[in-house]
């Protein structure tokens, strides 16, 4: 399943992720600068946060419940596209997602 991280100075990274990683799982495993995953994805850290990239807002899903909390205490603004990217299980509905990182974590 492939994901696109797009960083803050618009560079990308394009990674081969399994299916049933998050996609936070996904960009720590290969060392994808930007998302930190402090909590190992136990949505008590918001250092995943991610911005959905519009065309995959849908198959992105709906954010869990407590997410939007904890995406509050995160560093970075919180939009409308923002969700903790430890809650987004890779599958292939998601191949090619796209997802675009705020300039810091903390
Ligand atoms: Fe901590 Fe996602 S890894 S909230």
């Amino acid at each position: 399943v492939k994901v696109t991280y797009v960083h803050h100075d618009g560079t990308r990274t394009e990674v081969d992720g399994k299916e049933g990683d998050t996609v936070m799982h996904t960009a720590v495993a290969h060392d994808v600068e930007g998302i930190v995953g402090e909590c190992g994805g136990a949505m008590m850290c918001a250092t995943c946060h991610c911005y959905v990239d519009d065309e995959w807002l849908d198959a992105a899903g709906e954010r869990r419940d407590g997410e939007e909390d904890m995406l509050d205490c995160g560093a970075a603004e919180v939009k409308p596209s923002s969700r903790l990217s430890c809650q987004i299980r890779l599958s292939p509905a998601l191949d090619g997602l796209v997802v675009h990182l705020p300039e810091e974590q903390m």
